[in-house]
């Protein structure tokens, strides 16, 4: 594998909503940073849209920086711009895509780096139903030609596939055309900061080891809430619905990081073998341990048919049935229209036996790790209340990264996830079997859902969602603690 040369990253669907607000902005952010090198790198565009270089710079300009901190970065900002070239045609037939590949030649063969190598990173912000032709023109058309080394990798985005049947269908076709090693599915949760800690947290951390197992914890929350709903996507979001669209990737993928045996070593593969057993260890989800939500208004949209049975929000309970693991709720909890913006994961540890103290009711330890926003770890203690009496009360130990971390920015999540596709490390993506095993738990419920057999609750906007997600709780074991 040649990590110098030429490198051409083209993005198909580059008029698009993901490309103009996550792909360009990442890839400017990289660049800014210098981790794309002007030398080497040049960028396309593509899509059917007929529209010239320039006028794909203006549509994404304006996403690219934050207008009021724009001047500090206005020269590199015009230089990425140059870099960028458009490149318009259909995704099913041929014409397009010759046009791209002399399109990338020319620059290759302008660019003369010293090896001559071809690295091209086809990034997909498209439509899951053009995966198919797209990846069969670039496999016939588009591929690294150059005798000099290089390679072809392929971007892929959620969702992939609808349920275990149509994601295999999906993964055979591109299968057929591309190795695994070419493939990286994005899942962009693994690319966030603290997620990308959690495998250093339970592995680096001596007093975290011993205490990781169904001995100590009594449950664990990993939750999401958005503070506004599907509006102008609500298209998209009823055919799928925040099962498809959170739960199933995003919530899974943080689950596999928190009940996976440790890895014999950092290799990308030996972290992915753990986690596809850990969803193969899952048990199948029962009716009874779900709570399904819809906000009012959501039928409102005039994309939505005014039937619609889509969760907004989901509670669901999986099980591991494992040694580590059996009797311990993963309670996996999503939501649009709620209350705040936040996500969560919530360790809460079992009570402590001869409670001398007479304190179970103040609260449990719960180990908390704050994806967003405002990136935090903390770990509820019991201590005893400072002053002249022997009282107690629940307090915290507090990591907050704003504070800790004030000189470092973090970056985003694609950012890192696109730099780890131009290095080839696979460790963040999500495998083939990883991907069949994930639709494997949500599948036969997703069916259920389908069929109207399990339905949504109405809940407000601006809620905590559905009350009988909260009893749901309180039934699997879960402690409320003060002021969540
Ligand atoms: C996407 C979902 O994958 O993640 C969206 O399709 C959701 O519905 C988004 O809003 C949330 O991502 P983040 O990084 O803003 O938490």
């Amino acid at each position: 594998v040649s990590e110098t040369g030429s490198l051409s990253i083209i993005v198909l669907g580059a008029s698009g909503d993901l490309a103009k607000k996550k792909t360009f902005p990442a890839l400017f952010n990289l660049y800014h940073q210098g981790f794309l090198n002007p030398d080497e790198v040049h960028i396309f565009g593509y899509a059917r849209t007929k529209i010239s270089d320039e006028e794909l710079r203006d549509r994404i300009r304006g996403y690219l920086v934050d207008e009021k901190k724009a001047s500090d970065k206005a020269e590199a900002l015009s230089k990425f711009l140059k870099l960028i070239k458009y490149v318009n045609g259909p995704y099913d037939s041929e014409e397009g895509f010759k046009k791209l590949d002399k399109a990338i030649s020319e620059h290759e063969v302008s660019k003369k780096s010293s090896e001559g190598s071809s690295r091209r990173l086809f990034y997909f912000a498209l439509p899951p139903s053009v995966y198919p032709p797209v990846s069969k023109m670039i496999k016939a058309w588009c591929t690294n030609k150059s005798d000099l080394g290089g390679w072809t990798r392929i971007v892929v985005e959620k969702p992939f596939g609808k349920d275990l049947e149509s994601a295999e269908q999906l993964s055979s076709q591109i299968g057929e055309l591309f190795n695994e090693s070419q493939i990286y599915r994005i899942d962009h949760y693994l690319g966030k900061e603290l997620v990308q800690n959690m495998l250093v947290l339970r592995f680096a951390n001596r007093f975290f080891l011993p205490l990781w197992n169904r001995d100590n914890i009594a449950n664990v929350q990993i939750v999401f809430r958005e503070d506004f709903g599907t509006e102008g996507r609500g298209g998209y979001f009823d055919e799928y619905g925040i099962i498809r669209d959170i739960i199933q990737n995003h919530l899974l993928q943080i689950l596999c990081l928190i009940a996976m045996e440790k890895p014999i070593s950092l290799k990308p593969e030996h972290i992915r073998d753990e986690k596809v057993k850990v969803l193969q260890s899952v048990v199948p989800i029962k009716d009874e341990e779900v709570v399904l939500g819809q906000y009012e208004g959501y039928r409102d949209d005039p994309t939505v048919p005014n039937d619609s049975n889509t969760p907004t929000f989901a509670t669901t309970i999986l099980r591991i049935d494992n040694e580590r693991w059996e009797g311990v709720p993963f309670i996996l909890k999503a939501g649009k229209a709620m209350s705040s913006k936040k996500a969560d994961i919530r360790i809460q540890f079992k009570d402590v036996p001869g409670d001398i103290f007479k304190c179970h009711n103040q609260g449990r330890n719960e180990f908390i790790i704050r994806l967003q926003p405002s990136e935090a770890m903390y770990m509820k203690l019991t201590v005893k209340q400072p002053g002249l009496e022997m009282q107690t009360a629940q307090s915290e130990l507090d990591l907050s990264y704003k504070q800790r971390y004030q000189d470092v920015s973090i970056p985003e999540a694609y950012e890192r996830l696109i730099l780890d596709t131009i290095r080839g490390d696979q460790q963040h993506f999500v495998r083939r079997d990883e991907l069949k095993a994930a639709w494997e738990i949500f599948t036969p419920l997703l069916h259920r859902i389908d069929n109207g057999e399990v339905k949504s609750i109405p809940y407000k906007q601006g809620s905590r969602g559905p009350t009988e997600a909260d009893q749901l709780l309180k039934k699997a074991g879960y402690m409320q603690t003060h002021g969540y």
